[in-house]
């Protein structure tokens, strides 16, 4: 016999008041997943986790966990072993739209997918119900692969986000105004790539847009059950319908393929396995292989007593771009995690653990190597290759050498898993190294960590050629963030350190010796639109140069041209500022600038406002003209 859902929450309800049931009824039918849920909260992806298990103690435990004399637990609620097993996706329904809802009632969306974490060790991923957009282009024409480009992360193999050809001069800089706007949801997003006259862009809301780049009308969508914040990039391909095709690492480590004319998926691959792995950093595209970062999120598990920690090495996988297949795949570390110790609730420690790749890797075809940098340590278990650069063959990922800036840097947030001893100061890597090229020939692989120091180091040994001092106060979230840029000559450092903490701004460095040649103070107390607490003048945002002029984009929402020469400020606009999209939203704020630095190629340039959900609900891509022309 089966109950209706009403029933079903009467029994439930039941129960509630008498701790048993002599005679437990009939099982109800499960909630078929339905899954009405928009955007997942940041910490869905165990980035910003709340803690489910608390929850589960308090709500839950006392019917689904198994205890002395009662076996496996109360009348016929699965033990928690049981549910384990569940999709994420049935959990969460259960406790939304089914029989669990009563117990779940008052839990917040975050509070919903911390708890089915906690018992799946996943989370539901979204599946927005489809919208149709409302501003489609009226014609598809072919794609320009000769047009103006801006591919993969830092646009050239090299990562140096320097675009030689903007389309614009510096001259001209201060006369750029948004040519148009574009809403959509999520909460960080891919950096806006330009194939010609297409803009494409992807977000952690599990949509993926083609654009047409002068207009910003929609050619293709495609929404998949996931998320996705590393930029992708495009790369010929004999069998995808269009001859190109696109490249999306998402934040489940999957690697998508689509045709990048009519957005048709062609293949999908799963580079991992790790519960809580994910991209990050740019899948790097070169001759036919992608070259796939991978990154977790395990150092906020911290506080997740249950959690067997930590288990995840970062690792590069190779893609074959033509197909999918993985052709090798390299951890940083040969000793893969042991059990160490119990954590305080009981639980079983691994380690070594950490180093994940934030970032895309850098491509030096001349030597045959990549080059990733990484970030740190999660437990006391010595970790050679945490906060270090290190080279890898291409072709086999053997790695050539590894220059490991700091030991351990041993972190986690939270302190039920975290390691023992001296913690670390969460000193990571979060930028691409940056492989340039000196007048004459001398060539040095740069970047720069969270710490606000800059190092230059040897493509063939990886010894260390300069350093800089620190350049600011450097913390976990300040120093070296998300990307530097260069134009061969001078190395451009953006600083997110926190104002009163530290030097939040933007510094020039020789790019031969490391010397300082000019440095400019993110501009303090000025007002702030930013809505969530976000309101720092620092310079986190990855930035982006062209011939004369560096763009930089602050965390409150500012972003900024100043000159290569000397520093002096060229234009700035406040890209908090509502604004009527094309998309049909009218008023639509900004929010921070982070992550992603701006994109330009053939007269526009884009950037995206809005991280980490400081647009409230829409993330607005701006894009921008001379004059707005
Ligand atoms: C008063 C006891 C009780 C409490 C409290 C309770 N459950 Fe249940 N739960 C049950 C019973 C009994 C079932 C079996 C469902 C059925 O057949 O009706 C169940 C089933 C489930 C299922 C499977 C649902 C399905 O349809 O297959 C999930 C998931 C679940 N519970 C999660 C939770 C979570 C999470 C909490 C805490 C927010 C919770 N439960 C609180 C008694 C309880």
């Amino acid at each position: 016999m089966r109950l209706t859902g009403v029933l079903a929450i009467a029994a439930g309800l039941l129960l509630a008041a008498s701790a048993v049931l002599a005679q437990p009824p009939a099982a109800p039918p499960r909630p078929t997943p339905k899954p009405g849920y928009v955007v997942p909260p940041e910490n869905s992806a165990g980035l910003y986790p709340v803690a489910g298990e608390p929850i589960f103690k308090a709500k839950c435990a006392q019917c689904h966990e198994a205890k002395e004399g009662h076996d496996p637990a109360v009348g016929r609620a699965p033990a928690k072993e049981l549910l384990a097993a569940r999709a994420p996706e049935e959990v969460y329904d259960a406790l939304t739209i089914g029989a669990m809802k009563p117990m779940a009632a008052g839990l917040s969306e975050a509070e919903l997918y911390g708890l089915t974490r906690f018992i799946t060790g996943k989370s539901p991923v979204p599946n927005a119900p489809p919208v149709a957009d409302t501003n489609l282009c009226k014609t598809n024409g072919p794609l320009q692969p000769n047009g103006p480009q801006w591919n993969g992360w830092g646009r050239d193999l090299a990562n140096s986000r320097y675009q030689p050809k903007p389309g614009f001069a510096a001259a001209d800089i201060p006369r750029l105004k948004v040519k148009w706007a574009f809403a959509y949801p999520g909460t960080k997003n891919t950096e806006p790539l330009i194939f010609g006259d297409r803009v494409y862009v992807a977000s952690m809301s599990g949509k993926l847009y083609s654009l047409d780049a002068r207009t910003g009308c929609v050619h293709w969508r495609y929404d998949w059950r996931g998320s996705a914040r590393a930029s992708m990039s495009i790369g010929r391909l004999k069998t995808a319908p269009s001859g190109w095709a696109l490249y999306l690492g998402d934040d489940r480590m999957f690697v998508h393929a689509f045709d990048a004319a009519s957005g048709k998926e062609l293949w999908k691959t799963l580079t991992g396995d790790h519960k809580v792995g994910r991209i990050t950093g740019s899948p790097a595209l070169y001759d036919g292989v992608l070259y796939v970062p991978l990154s977790a999120s395990e150092e906020s598990q911290g506080n997740v007593a249950a959690y067997g920690c930590c288990t995840f090495i970062g690792t590069v996988v190779a893609v074959s771009a033509a197909d999918g297949k993985v052709l090798w795949r390299r951890a940083i570390l040969d000793e893969p995690p042991h059990p160490t110790r119990k954590n305080p609730a009981g639980t079983q420690m691994y380690g070594p653990a950490g180093g994940s790749i934030w970032s895309a890797p850098t491509i030096d075809a001349k030597a045959g190597q990549l080059y990733v940098a990484t970030g740190d340590s999660y437990t006391e278990v010595e970790h050679k290759t945490s906060d270090a650069v290190l080279a890898m063959d291409l072709k086999t990922g053997a790695i050539r050498w590894a220059n490991q800036v700091l030991a351990q840097d041993n972190f986690m947030s939270g302190t039920v898993n975290g390691p023992l001893g001296t913690r670390g100061p969460d000193f990571d890597f979060g930028s691409s190294p940056n492989l340039a090229e000196l007048p004459g020939g001398k060539r040095l692989v740069i970047t720069g960590n969270k710490s606000s120091i800059v190092y230059a180091m040897d493509p063939a040994t990886g010894k260390t050629v300069w350093q800089t001092p620190k350049l600011g106060s450097g913390s976990a979230l300040g120093g070296v963030e998300w990307g530097p840029a260069t134009d061969g000559r001078t190395f451009f450092a953006a600083l997110a350190d926190p104002p009163g903490r530290g030097r939040p701004g933007l510094v020039a460095l020789d790019v031969a010796t490391g010397k300082e040649l000019w440095r400019v103070d993110a501009p303090k107390g000025l007002p702030c639109n930013v809505p969530s607490g976000r309101c720092s003048p620092s310079f986190s945002q990855a930035v982006t140069a062209v011939p004369g002029a560096v763009f930089a984009g602050a965390q409150d929402g500012r972003l900024r041209a100043y000159s290569t020469a000397d520093g002096k400020l060229l234009w700035e606009v406040d890209t908090t500022t509502p604004q009527d999209t094309v998309n049909g939203i009218k008023a639509a704020p900004g929010g921070s600038l982070d992550m992603g630095g701006p994109t330009v190629a053939g007269g526009m340039m884009f950037v995206h406002s809005g991280y980490n959900g400081s647009a409230g609900a829409s993330n607005l891509l701006l894009a921008f003209s001379v004059d707005g022309k």
